[in-house]
C-alpha cells in the first residue's frame, strides 16, 4: 500500500490512508504525513490498529510528547497517555463531556502543546463528532479596522476563567501548583512554519486583555469569537474507530459534541505534542 493524502473540506483537515504505524515508517512517509499536517492543520491518519505505546511511537512522529497538566487521566500502563471517556462524572456525581465548549489546548502554559492527538478506541453508534474552527481563515475574514484594533493585544490566559461557561474537572493541589498562576499571549499570533496569522482565542482560559477595562475586553473577545465561529470556518469530524487525528492548536479552535447516546462509551486515547511560546 501506498501513502495517500486527500483533504476533508475545501478549507481544514486531510485524511491519510495506506499507512500503518505500528510498523516502523520509512522517512519520506514521515516527511509527507509532516507536510500534510502543516498543510491541513487536521490530519486524521484513518484505520490504525495501536497499542497504546505504539500509539505513542506514532505520534512522536510528528514531535516530542507534551506532558499533561492534569494526571488524574493518565493511563496507568503508559502515562504520557490519557484517556478521554463519557463515563467520568464530576464531583457531584453529573456527566463530564470533556472538551465541550470551543478552546484551544492548555493555552494557559508559557509554552503551550502545539498539536494534540486523539485515537479512537470505542465510538457511540452516531454523534460525538469533534468541530474545528480555521482560526487563519477566521483572522484573514476579519474587516481591516477590527485587524489593526486587535495588532499587538495580548491575552491573559489561566487555568479557567471567571468568564468561562464550562467548568474544568477541578486539578488536585500538586498538579495546580505546575501550573502557571496567569499567562499572556497575543491575540493574533504567528504560525512558527507557515508564518500565517491566526486569532488565538479561548473563552474557556481569557480571563482579561493586558490594560483594557474588564467590559470593553469581553465584550471585544465576545465580538471577535462569534465571528470565528461562523460555520464557513467550521470542519466538522465525524469519527471513525481507528482514527488517529492530530491537529494544529496554534491556529484551530476545537470542541467536543454530546450530542449521542451516553449509555453508549466514548473512549479515546489523548497525546499532545511539545510547542513553542506563542508570537
Ligand atoms: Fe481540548
Amino acid at each position: 500500500m501506498t501513502l495517500e493524502i486527500r483533504p476533508l473540506s475545501d478549507h481544514l483537515g486531510a485524511e491519510a490512508l495506506g499507512v500503518d504505524l505500528s510498523k516502523p515508517v520509512d522517512p519520506e512517509t514521515k516527511a509527507r504525513l509532516n507536510k500534510a499536517f502543516s498543510e491541513h492543520s487536521v490530519l486524521c491518519i484513518r484505520d490504525q490498529d495501536l497499542t497504546a505505546p505504539q500509539m505513542l511511537d506514532a505520534v512522536r512522529l510528528f514531535g516530542d510528547v507534551f506532558r499533561q497538566h492534569n494526571t488524574r487521566f493518565a493511563l496507568p500502563e503508559c502515562p504520557e497517555i490519557h484517556y478521554l471517556s463519557n463515563q467520568d462524572k464530576y464531583e457531584d456525581g453529573k456527566r463530564y463531556i470533556p472538551g465541550a465548549g470551543y478552546h484551544t489546548d492548555h493555552s494557559n502554559d508559557t509554552e503551550p502543546p502545539k498539536a494534540t492527538v486523539l485515537f479512537a478506541i470505542q465510538l457511540p453508534d452516531t454523534g460525538g463528532d469533534t468541530q474545528y474552527v480555521n482560526m487563519h481563515a477566521a483572522y484573514e475574514g476579519l474587516p481591516d479596522a477590527t485587524k489593526k484594533r486587535i495588532d499587538g493585544l495580548r491575552g491573559v490566559h489561566v487555568y479557567q476563567s471567571k468568564h468561562s461557561e464550562r467548568k474544568l474537572m477541578g486539578l488536585p493541589p500538586e498538579a495546580l501548583a505546575k501550573v502557571p498562576k496567569a499567562v499572556e499571549h497575543p491575540i493574533v499570533r504567528t504560525h512558527p512554519e507557515t508564518g500565517r496569522k491566526a486569532l488565538y482565542l479561548n473563552p474557556i482560559r481569557i480571563e482579561a486583555i493586558a490594560g483594557m477595562p474588564e467590559e470593553e475586553a469581553l465584550s471585544l473577545l465576545g465580538d471577535l469569537l462569534a465571528h470565528a465561529v461562523q460555520e464557513k470556518y467550521q470542519y466538522r469530524h465525524k469519527w471513525r474507530k481507528g482514527d488517529l487525528v492530530l491537529w494544529d492548536n496554534r491556529c484551530l479552535l476545537h470542541k467536543a459534541n454530546g450530542d449521542y447516546d451516553h449509555s453508549q462509551t466514548r473512549y479515546l486515547y489523548r497525546v499532545m505534542l511539545k510547542g513553542d511560546r506563542p508570537v
